[in-house]
């Protein structure tokens, strides 16, 4: 079995545990039988593992490392968690993902030890053969409602937009607020889950905002990413560095997360929403994906008002609809 063919059917299994053999067998153009053969062979490696027989059998990645463990926050380090709890079960991964967990977790712990004003920190790893998976997990105020509270927005929905636009902080003598920023986009998933909101960074990269039933008390942080994963953590600061300088200086904002279900976006209040902050760096990429139309007062006010307030920071619009290009190259011409 190639490593590439034993990867293949790992992700097979990791997306649906049922039919495997025959799903397999319709993908590589084999019988069921070569397809059971491969099967049984990660399962006595112990990578894979099965319930049920016959017809009815699932399969599933083997849990390989588990570690789960409760801290009291008081006097808590986020490098002790990283050394004690986490980096004994990834040792044998590659420097480059090493390094991103490093930087994640402690992130997180940090943000949990600094932020939630919880009792206790609770810290949890799943590895598989394909992925790692973490926790960080708090029973504090909740991150949206305290960024609500530090920012006096009117819903925790918009403290969503204020993360993913980076350099949110609320505490801005001791941090600057790239933690969140930067630790959703080197991870392959990425969800802050408090009360019934969730902050997401997908799979493709996009910034998601969702509303699910279940309700999660104190904070929540999910971060998944493969074990063979290519990415570093230094070409994702790049991306949003100026060129030539190391700093944070650039970000992308997803105008979609300023529209809250359904509205339109039309005003200038709107706007001034969405442009909170945008001083703060030199380049802000307005991604427009997902956004129909805009109305001409919140163009105005976002390209000719804003721009003429703050010169120095740059808004590069991207993905817009005729519709809205209209309105963007409207205001330009004011
Ligand atoms: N576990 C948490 N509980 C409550 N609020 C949180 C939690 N984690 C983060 N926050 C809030 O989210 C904000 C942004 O977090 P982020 O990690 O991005 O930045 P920071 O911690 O302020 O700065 P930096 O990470 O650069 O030190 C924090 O300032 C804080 O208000
Ligand atoms: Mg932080």
């Amino acid at each position: 079995m190639t490593p590439y063919l034993r990867r293949a059917i790992l992700a097979t299994i990791a997306e649906d545990g049922s039919n495997v053999a025959a799903r397999l067998a319709g993908q590589h153009g084999v019988s069921r039988q070569s397809a059971s053969v491969w099967l049984g062979k990660l399962k006595q490696e112990g990578v894979v593992a099965s319930s049920g027989v016959g017809r009815g059998v699932r399969y599933r990645l083997a849990t390989l490392a588990q570690v789960r463990q409760v801290y009291p926050r008081a006097e808590l380090h986020e490098d002790r968690v990283w050394s004690e709890a986490i980096a004994p079960a990834l040792r044998d991964l590659p420097a480059n993902v090493r390094d991103i967990w490093r930087y994640a977790v402690t992130e997180m712990v940090n943000n949990a030890i600094d932020h939630s004003g919880s009792e206790q920190v609770t810290v949890e790893l799943q590895r598989d053969a394909l992925n790692t998976t973490v926790y960080v997990a708090d029973e504090g105020e909740g991150i949206f409602l305290k960024i609500q509270r530090a920012l006096n927005l009117y819903d925790p929905r918009e403290a969503i937009l204020e993360l993913a636009k980076g350099k949110l902080t609320t505490d801005p003598a001791r941090h600057t607020g790239e933690g969140i920023f930067f630790s959703s986009k080197v991870m392959d998933a990425f969800d802050i889950h408090s009360g019934k909101l969730h902050f997401m960074h997908d799979e493709w990269g996009a910034d998601v905002l969702l509303e699910r039933p279940a309700d999660a008390s104190g904070t929540l942080v999910l971060m998944r990413l493969a074990n063979d994963g290519g990415r570093t953590l230094q070409e994702v600061f790049d991306q949003f560095a100026a060129p030539e300088e190391y700093t944070f200086a650039k970000t992308i904002v997803p105008v979609r997360l300023a529209q809250h279900e359904g509205e339109k976006l039309v005003s200038r209040s709107q706007a001034k929403r969405l442009t909170m902050r945008f001083e703060r760096f030199q380049t802000v990429v307005l991604d427009f994906d997902g956004v129909e139309e805009i109305g001409q007062a919140f163009a105005d006010e976002v390209f000719r008002v804003f721009q003429q307030a703050h010169p120095a920071t740059a808004l590069l619009p991207i993905h817009m609809t005729p519709a809205v290009e209209n309105m963007f190259k409207r205001a330009m011409r004011a």
